[in-house]
């Protein structure tokens, strides 16, 4: 049985003290479920980390990093590696978010080296893949969901690919308002299971947990989870108020 997995992206939003406040509200909020039925982590921005994890360090809330660093140390001005995230308390790391594909321009060769460096450095990662609207238009879902797996997994062993949580994220879906309905999640979800049946093995198949992001609500989550293959849900924008988020993991329950 794969454990329902509902994390929230908290992009680039929230202050030092309204990040300190959403974290602890999720906390009193979701006291039940998270830990026990759901596994539950947030994504704050970079510079709130540190105190995020440790507002939730007593609870089973975990902390999540929205983007890593290919290399682990050294002269990369800016930049952020996997041991500093995991140095301060970090257990997930999204890699090949979609706003880091199509705002910053990230390719899958380097969200493979991304993907590659989390699991080095004792990370999550959650592989974040989707296609853009012309592409479902144009019935290309399925190849472009394909090229973007095998990419960004290419030349990691069945072990450390069973570190991985894929996010299917249709970018047409993120933060539009527009949500791809249960059966069209479904169908994605489903393809992906069995695409990573072919790549690795049945028991990694059977047991990576593809969560479904992009306009991911309280009104929504409960009818996305009921799918099979919808194993939980990467939130943006519904993350960012506690009632809304702990109703999700709630859902996903
Ligand atoms: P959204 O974002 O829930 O605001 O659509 C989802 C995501 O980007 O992960």
């Amino acid at each position: 049985m794969r454990k329902p997995f509902v994390a929230g992206n908290w992009k680039m939003n929230t202050d030092s003290h309204t990040s300190i406040s959403l974290a602890e509200s999720i906390v009193s909020g979701s006291l039940e479920t998270a830990g026990q039925s759901v596994s539950v982590a947030v994504c704050p921005p970079f510079v709130y980390l540190q105190a995020v994890a440790k507002a939730l360090s007593a609870s089973s809330i975990a902390v999540g990093a929205q983007d890593i660093y290919i290399e682990s140390q050294g002269a990369f001005t800016g930049e952020i590696s996997a041991s500093m995230l995991k140095d301060i308390g970090c257990t997930y790391a999204l890699c090949g978010h979609s706003e880091r594909r199509h705002v910053l321009g990230e390719t899958d060769e380097l969200i493979n080296k991304k993907v590659t460096a989390a699991i080095g450095g004792g990370l999550l990662p959650i592989l974040c893949v989707g296609e853009l609207l012309a592409e479902r238009e144009a019935s290309r879902t399925n190849e472009v969901v394909t090229r973007q797996i095998k990419n960004c997994l290419a030349g990691l062993s069945i072990e450390k690919v069973s570190a991985v949580t894929i996010a299917y994220e249709p970018v047409w879906a993120i933060g539009t308002g527009l949500t791809a309905t249960p059966q069209q999640a479904q169908e994605a979800h489903d393809f992906v299971r069995k695409l990573l049946l072919q790549m690795y093995d049945a028991q990694l198949a059977e047991e990576i947990r593809i969560l479904y992001g992009g306009s991911v609500k309280p009104g929504n989550a409960g009818d996305l989870m009921a799918e099979q293959d919808i194993d939980g849900l990467l939130v943006g924008g519904a993350s960012l108020s506690a009632d809304d988020f702990i109703a999700i993991i709630q859902a996903a329950a």
